[in-house]
């Protein structure tokens, strides 16, 4: 059962072809990857309309690269998957448009894949792969959760911000920093000259007893010590752009007290959550989980207390096709595509917003 993926959810775009024949972990057949980084560093910030148009060129050249990788020919293709949501509705689109035209052409099964579940399932892919159940920890741009996994489909959500994600904490801190856009990469290099304790900022929820993050309140501390800063610089407050008025190292000063805070708001609250539920397996996936402070801290922390902790390989960490292959050939696997007949409404059916509890209520 081979099984061709297309991932289009925001600014990147990936296609995959597995293998889920047999019932071991589904075999990475090709990967191939497009990042748009490029296109929307201009801008500070994705640009919707601009990613849409960008995965149109893209996705069908891909699709090409990862058959010739995979040394098949088209016909080989025993079903097609792609990212339904959550995600930007115009680039969900063309993931969607693609898949499903290529699948009703060829008369072939399709399946809309939950981007969340794709990176839920990554870890998979990688040299040292987990085993059900596990306790998730969630980590990307647009989400930050804490999840009970007992199986493909079996998501029990035990916690999740209250605002902001992990990963936008990362993105709105880097952009005041004036460290450009990826966020995240960015702050984590400066970080590295940088004094973790150089500045005192928040720690929001930590003590909140519950399972849930809030990391906007973090990003607020960082304009005001940034504010603080520039103002008691010998060149004054260089507005609207005050990272301007700092120097180098009070730049990775406060990105590495900003890296500091969010990994010890993760770490702290993923430990709790091992202890709340009982379970000795962390799963870390997500663009944040590729971030090597909070890699080294929960490497540490879950060593001291005899847990197992599962990353996804450093490249599937954040967005990308073999995630969406993989997650519709454990799916396909699973038993859990839905009949051919009473899909026809699903097609070229997109869902921006998603929560993962709906998935579940469908498995
Ligand atoms: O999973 P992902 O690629 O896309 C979403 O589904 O959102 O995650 C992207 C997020 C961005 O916020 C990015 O800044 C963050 O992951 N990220 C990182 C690192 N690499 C990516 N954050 C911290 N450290 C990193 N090394
Ligand atoms: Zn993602």
């Amino acid at each position: 059962m081979r099984i061709l993926g297309f991932e289009s959810s925001c600014d990147e775009t990936g296609v995959a072809l597995v293998d889920a024949s047999g019932t071991g972990t589904p075999r990475l057949l090709g990967h191939a990857l497009y990042s748009q980084i490029e296109m929307h560093q201009a801008y500070g910030g994705v640009v919707p309309e601009l990613a849409s148009r960008d995965h149109i060129r893209r996705a069908l050249p891909l699709a090409d690269e990862v058959l010739t990788q995979a040394g098949l020919p088209l016909s080989a293709v025993d079903a097609v998957a792609y990212t339904r949501g959550p995600g930007l509705a115009g680039a969900l689109l063309v993931g969607s448009g693609v898949a499903c035209a290529m699948a009703f052409a060829r008369g072939l099964p399709v399946l809309g894949v939950h981007h969340l579940e794709g990176h839920l399932l990554s870890p998979f892919l990688s040299a040292d792969p987990p085993e059900f159940p596990f306790l998730a920890l969630l980590v990307s741009g647009g989400h930050t959760q804490i999840m009970r996994v007992e199986g493909v489909g079996r998501y029990e959500l035990l916690g999740e911000t209250i605002d902001d994600a992990a990963g936008e904490a990362f993105d709105k801190s880097a952009k005041l920093l004036g460290l450009g856009y990826p966020g995240g990469p960015a702050l984590s290099r400066a970080a590295q000259q940088g004094d973790p304790e150089a500045y005192r900022l928040p720690r929001p929820m930590l003590h909140s007893g519950d399972l849930d993050f809030s990391f906007a309140g973090l990003k607020t501390a960082v304009l005001t010590q940034v504010k603080r800063l520039a103002h008691a610089s010998p060149q004054g407050p260089a507005t609207p752009d005050l990272a301007k008025a700092l120097s180098a190292q009070q730049i990775a000063d406060v990105a590495a007290c900003v890296q500091a805070a969010i990994v010890e708001l993760l770490v702290k609250k993923s430990l709790k959550a091992m202890a709340q539920t009982g379970m000795r397996r962390l799963v870390v996936a997500g663009g944040v989980g590729a971030n090597s402070l909070l890699r080294e801290q929960l490497n540490a922390a879950c060593q001291t207390k005899g847990f197992r902790v599962h990353y996804p390989e450093l490249h599937l960490c954040t967005d990308n096709g073999a995630m969406i292959a993989l997650a519709a050939g454990m799916r396909w696997q699973a038993g859990l595509w839905p009949a051919q007949d009473s899909r026809h409404d699903d097609r070229f059916d997109v869902k921006p917003r998603w929560p993962l509890a709906d998935l579940v209520a469908q498995a």
